[in-house]
């Protein structure tokens, strides 16, 4: 067992009727609001109506902006941030997945930095303090709602970069499973792929868990497992989708990594999947995910994979821990089938190698030279040509 700091201060409210407290928790922070949401979804589904006839029945002013692109670009932020000053904004409030939140939180602190926003991407040290954010989530996926992280792209300079600050936990999350319900089956899948990965990049990143976490992270393994391919079959299943949510929090907020952080190499390699191709993230893991557990299973890793085979997927225990191991692999690729996800980067549109070289090199500089299990430039190269 580590020693480490732990604290989440978001304060979480799941279930419909809890989206009555929003007015109050409005009130404690502000009185004039920036509601923040992407391309238009929210507005199908009923939940931008709620949220809007709330904030006027409570004499809660508000300025909206609209239209944050899946992969949140470095230039919305900055109309975020305009859009805050000039109109003297208070609370900032997302409605939607992680892009959309994860823009607002960018805007939140880059509204106390006076030159440009993406300095504080390039370095999450310049962030000292934020505007209070309340999310309310429409898309189990990031955990971005119970996070410190924001993750915002540059489409100038083909960078997508995640930063993470305490600033950046949001001060309340509304949760409410039923205004997932209109997320389609591919959104549905990828993000429960995203889910799976944030467990993986802790379970599997070569060093011993403290059981508590190990036990709770195979657990969250299973309910991906069991209600992704649900949810996408039966997109109105509560149990189903409500169970996605809570899991999306709890796989990245930080207790599961409990001293025992280490860098994630499938979003590394990811992040620079989505920087040049504008990918879907979850989509993006699945495919990388199972070629970079084929990539590094050997005989150093073999028990850790069989763990994974015996604990989450009940293979049998009396197997060779080699032969779990594969199973366990196949295993993980039938999940994302089962979900429809394909397997392949031509698949999404990746149609050609020209660039895995320079996103190696950027993937290899998140740290992933230095972790338990080492990648290299030319390991990163492989896997993406292994994926192509
Ligand atoms: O544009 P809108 O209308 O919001 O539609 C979105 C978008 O088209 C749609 N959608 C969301 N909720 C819906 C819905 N459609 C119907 N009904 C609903 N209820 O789904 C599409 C994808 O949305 P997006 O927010 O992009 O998805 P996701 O939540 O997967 O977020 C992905 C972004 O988060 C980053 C990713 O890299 C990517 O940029 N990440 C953020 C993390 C964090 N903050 O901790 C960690 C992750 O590892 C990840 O990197
Ligand atoms: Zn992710």
């Amino acid at each position: 067992m580590y020693n480490f700091m732990y604290s989440i201060p978001t304060k979480i409210a799941f279930g419909k009727e809890n989206i009555t407290r929003l007015p109050n928790f409005v009130k404690e922070f502000g009185e004039k609001v920036l509601l923040v949401y992407g391309g238009g979804s929210i507005k199908k589904n009923g939940i931008y109506d709620t949220v809007v006839n709330l904030l006027k029945d409570n004499e809660i002013k508000y300025v909206e902006l609209s239209g944050v692109e899946p992969n949140p670009r470095i230039s919305t932020v900055r109309r975020g941030v305009e859009l805050c000053r000039k109109e003297n904004v208070e609370v900032v409030l997302p409605i939607g997945g992680g892009s959309t939140i994860d823009c607002a939180k960018a805007i939140a602190a880059a509204y106390y930095y006076d030159k440009d926003a993406w300095d504080i991407v390039l370095n999450d040290s310049l962030i000292t303090k934020a505007l209070p954010i309340i999310s309310i989530l429409t898309l189990a996926a990031t955990g971005s709602e119970m996070d410190i992280f924001s993750v915002i792209s540059n489409e100038e300079t083909k960078d997508k970069i995640g930063i993470g600050s305490e600033h950046l936990f949001p001060k309340y999350s509304i949760m409410i499973p039923e205004y997932t319900y209109s997320v389609p089956k591919y959104q549905t899948a990828a993000g429960t792929a995203d889910i799976m990965s944030h467990i993986f990049e802790v379970y599997l990143n070569g060093r011993e868990a403290p059981e508590i976490q190990k036990g709770f992270m195979e657990s969250m393994l299973k309910t991906c497992i069991k209600y992704g391919p649900i949810a996408c079959k039966e997109p109105e299943n509560y149990e189903a989708r409500a169970n996605l949510m809570w899991t999306s929090s709890w796989a990245i907020n930080g207790f599961i990594s409990c001293g025992n952080e280490a860098p994630w190499p499938c979003h590394a390699m990811e992040h620079q999947l989505s920087a040049y191709y504008d990918v879907t993230h979850g989509h993006g893991l699945a495919i990388l995910t199972p070629v970079w557990m084929e990539y590094i299973l050997n005989e150093k890793t073999v028990e850790m994979f069989a763990e994974y085979g015996k604990n989450v997927f009940e293979i049998d225990k009396n197997l060779d821990a080699m032969e779990i191991a594969k199973q366990a692999i196949e295993k993980t690729k039938e999940v994302y089938r089962t979900m429809e996800l394909s397997d392949t980067l031509r698949s999404i549109g990746i149609n050609t190698k020209e660039n895995f070289e320079a996103m190696a090199k950027k993937a290899a500089l998140d740290g992933l030279e230095n972790c338990n299990i080492p990648l290299k430039q030319k390991d990163i190269i492989e896997i993406y040509n292994r994926c192509f």
